[in-house]
C-alpha cells in the first residue's frame, strides 16, 4: 500500500501545495465538529475549562509568536540559545538520513536552527511539522522557499494523531522534537502516557529532543505570564474570540479578564479567564447556553515547571534513556534541553513485564 493511501485510511486528506510541500489534515467539517463538541463538554459543567490546544487559530498563533518576543517570556530565548549550541551534541548521532518530526511547530522559527544542523550531515531533509494550527501552511511555504533541499510534509492535527501518522510513514530514523516546554501543558499522568506513547513508537535509531522549563523564582514565572504589554492577556482572550467566530458564540470580550497565577504546590502556572460580571453566553454550534457569576473562572491552561529530579524520574518512567543534557547556567533563566533515545534492550526488558 502506498503511504498516501495508508494515511487516507487514517482519515486524512492530502493537499499538495508545491513539489516539495504537502500537508495532511482532517476535513474542515471534522475539525469544527470536534471543536464544537469539546467546547460543549468542557463548558457545560459547573467547573468550566477550555483546552489550551484551542489557543492556536491564526491570530492565536501570531499572538504566541509575539509572546516569544516579550522580554518577560524567558523560555523562548533560553531555548534558542541552547539550540544554537546543539550542533556539537547532535551531529555524532546523525549517521543516516534523518527525518525531522516536530510536535507543536507553530511558525517553525526555532526549527531553522535544527534544519541547518541536519543539512550539514545529509543532503536532503524531510521535515514533518505536526501542529493543530493552520499557521502551518504559511510557515511551511516559507521554509520550502528558503531551503531547496527540504521536503515538508505537514500534519495539521493533535500531537497524538500526528504521531500515529508518523508511525505509519516509513523506516528512516526520526529526530522527534518537542520544544518550548509545550509538555508543561500536560497533567502528570497524561504527560507520562504521552511520553510513553512516543517512546513506544520510536525505532531504536530514533532520537527525541525535549525542552522543559525549570522551576525558578516565582516573580520571574509570574511576570512571564503577566507581561506589561498585555500580550498574554490578548492571547488568552483570543480563544473566546475564536469560539465566537467559529462556533457562532456571543462572548463579550470586555466582560472577561486574563488571570495567571503560579501555584507553588502544584508547580505550575494556571491560566484563567475571569468573568467580570454576572452574564450569560450562548454557543450555537455547541448547542449550549451557559451562565457565569461575577468572578467565575474559566480554566484555560496549566504550564508545569519542573525540577531536574522530576524530569529525570519522568523520563525514566516513560522508558527514555538520556544521551545529552544542555542547560543554561543563568540560575533563573534556564531550561533543560535533553536528547533522549530509546534504548532497545531496556525496551525489551520493559515489554517482558
Ligand atoms: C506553548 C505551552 C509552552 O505554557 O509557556 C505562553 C504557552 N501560555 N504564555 C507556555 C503560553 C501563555 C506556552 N507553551
Amino acid at each position: 500500500m502506498t503511504t498516501e493511501s495508508k494515511q487516507e485510511l487514517l482519515g486524512y486528506q492530502s493537499y499538495s501545495i508545491q513539489k516539495n510541500l504537502k500537508y495532511f489534515k482532517p476535513t474542515k467539517t471534522t475539525t469544527t465538529a470536534t471543536f464544537a463538541e469539546e467546547i460543549r463538554n468542557t463548558l457545560q459543567f459547573a467547573k468550566k475549562s477550555i483546552s489550551p490546544k484551542f489557543f492556536y487559530d491564526e491570530s492565536g498563533s501570531k499572538l504566541f509568536d509575539e509572546i516569544c518576543l516579550l522580554p518577560e517570556y524567558y523560555p523562548y530565548n533560553a531555548e534558542t540559545e541552547i539550540l544554537q549550541k546543539i550542533e556539537k551534541k547532535l551531529l555524532p548521532y546523525l549517521s543516516e538520513e534523518f527525518h525531522l518530526v516536530e510536535l507543536g511547530s507553530g511558525s517553525s522559527v526555532k526549527t531553522r536552527i535544527l534544519i541547518d544542523v541536519l543539512l550539514k550531515s545529509q543532503k536532503h531533509l524531510q521535515y514533518f511539522p505536526i501542529d493543530i494550527s493552520e499557521i502551518l501552511d504559511q510557515s511551511a511555504k516559507n521554509l520550502c522557499n528558503d531551503y531547496p533541499n527540504l521536503t515538508v510534509t505537514g500534519v495539521v492535527d493533535t500531537f497524538e494523531n500526528g504521531l500515529d501518522f508518523i508511525e505509519n510513514y516509513d523506516d528512516k530514523p526520526n529526530l522527534i522534537t518537542f520544544l518550548g516546554s509545550s509538555f508543561g501543558n500536560f497533567e502528570k499522568s497524561a504527560g507520562i502516557t504521552f511520553l510513553k506513547k512516543i517512546s513506544s513508537l520510536m525505532k531504536s535509531s530514533d532520537l527525541f529532543l525535549i525542552g522543559l522549563d525549570l522551576k525558578k523564582d516565582q516573580k520571574i514565572l509570574h511576570n512571564a505570564y503577566n507581561d506589561t504589554q498585555n500580550t498574554t492577556a490578548k492571547f488568552n482572550l483570543n480563544v473566546l474570540k475564536r469560539i465566537n467566530k467559529e462556533l457562532g458564540a456571543d462572548f463579550d470580550l470586555e466582560n472577561f479578564e486574563h488571570h495567571a497565577v503560579y501555584d507553588e504546590q502544584k508547580g505550575r502556572i494556571e491560566m484563567y479567564l475571569r468573568s467580570l460580571s454576572e452574564q450569560s453566553v450562548t454557543i450555537p454550534k455547541s448547542d449550549l447556553s451557559i451562565t457565569f457569576s461575577k468572578d467565575e473562572l474559566i480554566h484555560t491552561e496549566n504550564s508545569h515547571k519542573f525540577s531536574t529530579l522530576e524530569i529525570e524520574s519522568l523520563l525514566k518512567e516513560s522508558n527514555f534513556e538520556k544521551l545529552e543534557i544542555s542547560k543554561l547556567p543563568e540560575l533563573e533563566q534556564y531550561m533543560l534541553h535533553k536528547l533522549y533515545c530509546l534504548n532497545e534492550n531496556f525496551n525489551k526488558n520493559y515489554k517482558k513485564y
